[in-house]
């Protein structure tokens, strides 16, 4: 069965406490369910969150090398990691999808949300939809899959 990489950047864990009136009362573990829920038996949902850029870099390199499609919400990191950008190029020159995703729509929000180095060389992009970003995000991944 296809995995799907679901890779959370900073301050995500936080998820359920921080800021509900943006980003819902929802944690992660709630995501999770939801997801692992609608992927049924055609995709095996690997979530993960760091607060550490490093990491979210290594994530995408083993995405590359296990030919593994990505959601990739980087959170912060959206708005000015190169090197974030850089190896989610890596994915999709590879062909592998990655769907930029946000629960909130940063276009709505402040100015420097309004820029994203990663959707350049993201497959798309879904932001707006609260948790339903990622659901819309996964219908598309199996789809292309
Ligand atoms: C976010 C939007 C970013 O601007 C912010 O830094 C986040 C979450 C979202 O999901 O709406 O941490 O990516």
């Amino acid at each position: 069965m296809t995995t799907v990489l679901v890779l959370n950047g900073p301050n995500l864990s936080r998820l359920g406490s921080r800021e509900p009136d943006v980003y819902g009362s929802q944690d992660l573990d709630a995501l999770r369910t939801l997801l692992v829920a609608d992927a049924a038996d055609r995709a095996t949902i690997e979530l993960r969150q760091t607060d550490d850029e490093a990491q979210l870099i290594r994530w995408l390199h083993e995405a590359v090398d296990s030919s593994t499609p990505v959601i990739l919400n980087p959170a912060a990191f959206t708005h000015y990691s190169y090197g974030l950008r850089d190896a989610a190029a890596m994915v999709t020159k590879a062909g592998i999808p990655l769907v930029e995703v946000h629960i909130s729509n940063p276009h709505a929000r402040e100015t420097f949300r309004h820029t994203s180095v990663i959707s350049g060389v993201a497959t798309g992009v879904i932001a707006g939809f609260g948790f339903d970003s990622y659901r819309l995000a996964l219908r598309a991944v199996i789809g292309l899959n």
